[in-house]
């Protein structure tokens, strides 16, 4: 998972790709590259570490009209200035940025090399500027075309050629592209993100899809070289809202979005008093549903586990929730009225991708809920809810999370109300109450400066506890996520019915313990799991709801939520455990936004 920014026109391609490929390091960040046009010959700078490294390389900015830049997150080959791309042929005439994998490129290589080619890298990227060489002859058109031929795998590809230095080829197959359109200037990048501020006019490029850019002229074609029409998508993103918006991190302003994102997506949702879907167009598909799957990865996985406890709960549909990366090879038993639900922020993730497609591969219809529109899992689904969380660039998931919750919530009210599952007064309570959730994350807002009190007197340990039962489980499982990921603390969650039987041996003085207590009904239980930890030295910070403060008075710490529906809390306590996990890793001098080894969008397997 690279990010990918190209320019061609008349103004400077290098600050233009360098601000761009800024806008696109939450696609990986372990090196980064960029190839111009300069005195009749292609220059590649390219360097390993962040796109300031390369920057700093480049010293003052060169003068170009064309250009391609890259950040890279290694898959084949370490992450080193020879393995960050523009990759270029033996020559140096011709050069490649690519996101994706190339799987047949060992044997490409192979043979590439028995002809005579050089390598200068290990990436697989690198047959793909090998190949070109070899098939050009007068058009890098035709050249990439014969290549696109022998390549299997995923990308996302531009190639320049110095003998061609007024057209950028690109192509798409598995991994995100687009074309922002100018005025005598044309952008190439991942994302939308990289170009908003120059355009807000781009088309969003389909699988086999093939572009030829030159500064007045953008023609797509399929890989035959059969035109393709298409719409120019109007983003209507504010550029300012992808910034940090006076934040030190993206990750608190992201945090800090949640009550907006929450009320964006909640809009229109609401008919009469009850949670209705209908205008979202889903109802076919759930028609006559006897079984749901939902499968996610990561973060998303997390608002899957809630979303099968409320549709149960609510509609009497048996869920299963999986992991992505383990569904699709497993042999499931595919009911046949069956719903998959598949759920990413990005809608690029390349399990979740799968899952959907052996979805359908099995007859099975696919509803996505997915914050990327014109994401490929958008595209491919049958019917989609968007969750409206905005940009998403910090690494940690936090506001895509909160609105995954809700669409589950709106999803199980929704059935409740077609089947008739449950009476309409609790269906229009809950969906009340709904309404006004994002007061409920304001004011666990409010509490930021004693939450992050308590991560100052914490930010020294080795490990932590998350525990928490029923719904507080599933939440507990995205707070240990979220502290492991930023703040490289060891973070355990577990049911706290659990913990005897085995990782209490693990609990020893002033090991922090996290308890969720927002379930009424299961405060006892947790209570006395939490006096297990106690007794054998753990220090207990309990995030309980206010009425039940009393109950929870042995835990050595609170952190006090507005007293909520249980049955709505996880939106509401995860969100001290995003600022706990935000506060320990600043006070702890990890990179927030840019986690070590982990990058935004995970889009191979
Ligand atoms: O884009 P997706 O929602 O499909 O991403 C899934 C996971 O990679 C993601 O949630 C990941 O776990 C987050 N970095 C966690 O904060």
């Amino acid at each position: 998972m690279c990010g990918i920014m190209g320019y061609i026109g008349a103004g400077k391609a290098v600050p233009v790709i360098v601000d761009g490929l800024s806008k696109l390091e939450y696609r990986g960040y372990d090196s980064a590259g960029i190839c111009i046009f300069q005195d009749g010959k292609l220059k590649i700078t390219k360097k390993k570490g962040r796109l300031t490294e390369m920057v700093q390389a480049l010293g003052d900015f060169p003068l170009a009209n064309l250009g391609i830049g890259h950040t890279r997150w290694a898959t084949h080959g370490v992450p080193s200035d020879r393995n960050a791309h523009p990759h270029a042929d033996c020559k140096g005439r011709i050069a490649v940025v690519h996101n994706g994998i190339i799987e047949n490129y060992a044997s490409l290589r192979k043979t590439l090399t028995a002809e005579g080619h050089k390598f200068q890298s290990d990436t697989d990227t690198e047959v793909i500027s090998h190949l070109v060489e070899k098939f050009y002859e007068d058009s890098l058109e035709e050249a990439v075309r014969k290549t696109l031929k022998v390549l299997e795998g995923s990308y996302a590809m531009a190639v320049v050629c110095a003998d061609q230095p007024d057209i950028i080829i690109a192509a798409k197959k598995d991994s995100p592209l687009i074309v922002g359109l100018g005025e005598g200037e044309n952008y190439l990048a991942s994302d939308i993100p990289a170009i908003l501020g120059r355009t807000n006019r781009v088309y969003i490029l389909e699988d086999q899809e093939f572009v030829v850019l030159t500064r007045d002229h953008v023609a797509i074609t399929d890989f035959a070289g059969n035109p393709v029409s298409k719409e120019v998508f109007e983003v209507t993103w504010d550029p300012v809202a992808a910034e940090k918006g006076g934040f030190e991190h993206f990750m608190l302003k992201e945090i800090h979005e949640q009550p907006a994102a929450l009320r964006d997506t909640m809009r229109g949702t609401i008919k009469e008093g009850l949670v209705d879907l209908s205008d979202f167009g889903i109802d076919d598909i759930c028609d006559g549903v006897q079984k749901i799957y939902i499968v996610a990865c990561g973060t998303a996985y997390h608002a899957g586990l809630v979303g099968r406890t409320i549709i149960e709960n609510m509609a009497l549909i048996p869920v299963e929730t999986d992991i992505a990366s383990e569904f699709r090879y497993r042999d499931v038993l595919w009911h046949p009225r069956s719903l998959m639900i598949v759920i990413s922020q990005s809608g690029e993730t390349a399990d979740t991708l799968a899952v959907l497609r052996e979805a359908k591969r099995n007859g099975v219809k696919v509803l996505a809920v997915t914050n990327v529109v014109g994401s490929s899992v958008a595209r491919e689904a049958d019917r989609v809810i968007y969750t409206h969380a905005g940009p998403e660039i910090a690494v940690a998931s936090t506001k895509a999370y909160s609105t995954q919750l809700l669409v589950m919530y709106l999803l199980g009210l929704h059935l409740a109300r077609i089947r008739r599952t449950r009476p309409e007064a609790r269906l229009a309570q809950l969906a009340a109450s709904l309404n006004c959730i994002d007061q409920g994350v304001e004011e666990v807002l409010s509490q930021q400066d004693k939450i992050r009190q308590l991560a100052e007197k914490y930010q020294g340990v080795q490990d932590t506890f998350f525990l928490g039962r029923g719904l507080d489980y599933s939440v507990a499982m995205e707070g240990a996520l979220k502290l492991k990921e930023i703040s490289y603390v060891h973070a355990e969650a577990y049911a706290a019915g659990e913990l005897k039987h085995g990782p209490l041996a693990l609990i020893d003085e002033g090991v922090p313990v996290l308890a969720l207590i927002t379930q009424d009904c299961l405060v006892d239980k947790t209570m006395s799991n939490i006096k297990e930890v106690k007794a054998r030295g753990a220090v207990v910070v309990a995030i309980c709801k206010e009425n039940l403060q009393e109950a929870c008075q042995e835990c050595d710490e609170q952190i006090l939520l507005p007293d909520i529906e249980q049955f709505l809390a996880p939106i509401i306590s995860v969100v001290p455990l995003q600022i706990f996990s935000y506060y320990m890793a600043i006070f702890r001098g990890a990179d927030v936004d840019k986690p070590r080894n982990l990058a935004k969008s995970v889009t191979v397997e």
